[in-house]
């Protein structure tokens, strides 16, 4: 994964990060983008490309299928927050205040109810815990006049509960600012419903095209594939992960012959010319 990582190559998609674009500048009624589609259709690429794209002091991304709770989503932005210098103090404090009331909160239900009415009462609770906790976050998060882009990746990874919030609570709040830009993207993505459906548009990703192929293998310099963009997107369908597979176990034939020659680098692709 880490040789993978530096060798990260974007390619294309100039539709949806121009969207991003005009969302993050403001420029468009939308406020959000939502991605969808199938494994290795390249949604995790074009968040991480969005994210990339951004100064720091505001941007978040959170790979949802590594929350086990809705209470992780938001340590999770405060954790990010901190580190680019956006401090959180109502969101801390607001935990602190949670914390020391919630085991004279169950004690006093407990003492006064039956088995069922603890459990309904300690879920009431814990939704009431989960708003304020997140109206805090967000004050915090938007203070300063920030704009914060806030990337949330794997959403058809959510188990219901975490999914049911997301459509409901975070997403409607987040967009209830409007200086937030959300991305979202899964396999499925929330539909929100009114008023906030107006500022969400949902983009299908398709599968990339001849010339994007020939731009990916082109920016991994294997001259020895430039005339096989069409071969290999007609094999792999378009499908990025699938091309990028293939592309991992190319090995240029001239690789270790490029270094001897450094003053022709373009004429060291014909395989035999080492061989003298
Ligand atoms: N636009 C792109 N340019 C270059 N590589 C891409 C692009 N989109 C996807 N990939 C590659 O394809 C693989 C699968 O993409 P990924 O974003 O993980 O798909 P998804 O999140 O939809 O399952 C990744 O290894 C990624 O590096
Ligand atoms: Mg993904």
């Amino acid at each position: 994964m880490a040789g993978e990582a530096s060798q990260r190559r974007h390619v294309d998609r100039a539709e949806q990060l121009e969207s991003a674009a005009l969302v993050i500048a403001r420029d468009t009624e939308r406020q959000a983008l939502f991605f969808e589609g199938p494994e290795g259709i390249g949604k995790s690429s074009l968040l991480v490309e969005i994210y990339e794209r951004q100064a720091a002091e505001g941007v978040y991304f959170v790979d949802l299928a590594r929350m086990a709770a809705q209470a992780d989503v938001l340590n999770e932005l405060a954790r990010q927050a901190r580190r680019q210098g956006v401090q959180v103090p109502s969101y801390q404090s607001t935990r602190t205040r949670l914390a020391e009331s919630a085991q004279v909160t169950f004690d006093h239900v407990r003492a006064r109810s039956t088995t069922i009415n603890v459990v309904l009462a300690a879920a009431a609770d814990r939704s009431i815990q989960l708003a304020s906790l997140s109206d805090a976050l967000l004050d915090n998060l938007v203070s300063g006049a920030r704009s914060p882009v806030i990337c949330l990746d794997g959403f058809e990874a959510c188990a219901a509960p975490m999914r049911d919030w997301l459509g409901r609570d975070l997403l409607p709040d987040l967009l209830a600012q409007p200086h937030v830009s959300v991305f979202v993207a899964g396999r499925q993505v929330p539909r929100l419903s009114h008023p906030h459906v107006s500022s969400v548009h949902t983009m299908a990703l398709p599968p990339l095209d001849v010339n994007a192929v020939q731009e990916w293998i082109e920016t991994l310099g294997f001259s020895s594939l430039k005339d096989e963009a069409a071969a290999i997107h007609e094999t792999h369908g378009g499908i990025p992960g699938l091309i990028d597979s293939f592309l991992a176990l190319h090995l240029e034939p001239h690789q270790h012959t490029l270094r001897s020659d450094p003053e022709n680098p373009d004429t060291g692709s014909d395989p035999h010319s080492r061989d003298g």
